[in-house]
């Protein structure tokens, strides 16, 4: 038995600013002709939920629409970005709200034959809300119960460039102090997958025990003058096969149709990049 997930990331949709709500549509048709079993949405769901309420529900209402079975975890742009790195958005216990208001539980754990998926907010890892000791509980108490699943874990952000070792502290990846205790929670559980978003780009390795999969965002890339080159800088999502005997198979999918933007063209959505980190 095979569950096939898509994985898509990134989609920043807004009511306002419906620059990517196009590619979302053509990724939907897309979805419904590979008849996958299960959507996951990574994060940056809405373009700017963080302080817009009308990005958060159109955003929602537009995962609706696809009538496809779906969950999601907040990125940044939807919920506020990690403390102590210095963004003006960062999560509060407001911003918390407004998004558990329109989407629901920001963590949760879903079961499929042999596995265990574990979505988190990654930017209340290691914030100073209460419910990030909340958030460790749960993930720890459902990677402690998975007698004998595989587990999966579904993050906006990127736990680390190349190695949990390492101690930069920027938008990028995870904070190492969030890293570490979302790892402490996962300690002795069979993680097999961390899925993640954020970056915009592709990317697949092994290392750590676990392999590391980035989705592309279905909405735009970033120019190299502003971002390194990790992987391919495409839009599209990422097919996950999940075997019931604990394996899993990661393809990068790019449906026709789709449109590759490249946000430096776009300043309406978020300003002019040369002035602004994204
Ligand atoms: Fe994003
Ligand atoms: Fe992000």
């Amino acid at each position: 038995m095979t569950v096939r997930i898509a994985q898509i990331s990134d989609t920043h949709l807004s009511e306002a600013k419906p620059f990517f709500n196009t590619n979302f549509a053509r990724l939907g048709e897309a979805l419904h002709e590979a008849a996958v079993d299960l959507v996951i949405n990574s994060g940056d769901i809405s373009l700017n939920g963080a302080d817009l309420d009308a990005d958060l529900r159109r955003a929602h209402g537009l995962h609706e629409a696809l009538d496809l079975d779906w969950l999601a975890i907040p990125g940044n742009h939807d919920i506020g970005d990690s403390q102590g790195i210095g963004s003006k958005q960062p999560i509060d216990e407001d911003r918390r709200a407004r998004y558990r208001a329109v989407f629901g539980e920001d963590y949760w754990a879903h079961d499929i034959p042999g596995w265990r998926l574990i979505g988190v907010n990654a930017q209340l890892a290691g914030s100073d809300l209460s419910a990030d000791a909340d958030q460790s509980n749960f993930v720890r108490q459902a990677a402690s119960t998975a007698n004998g699943r595989s587990i999966a874990l579904f993050v906006h952000k990127p736990l680390y460039d190349a190695s949990p070792a390492e101690t930069a502290l920027d938008g990028r990846f995870l904070p190492p102090a969030a890293r570490g205790g979302l790892l402490s929670t996962l300690s002795g559980a069979t993680l097999r997958l961390v899925a993640c978003g954020h970056v915009h780009q592709f990317r697949a390795t092994d290392g750590g025990g676990w392999r590391d999969v980035w989705a592309p965002s279905t909405a735009f890339i970033l120019p190299d003058f502003f971002q390194p080159t990790y992987g391919p800088k495409v839009v599209g999502y990422v097919d996950h096969a999940f075997h019931a005997n604990g394996t899993v198979e990661s393809q990068l999918v790019r449906p026709p149709g789709m449109t590759l933007h490249n946000i430096e063209t776009i300043p309406e959505a978020y300003g002019d990049l040369r002035a602004h980190k994204h």
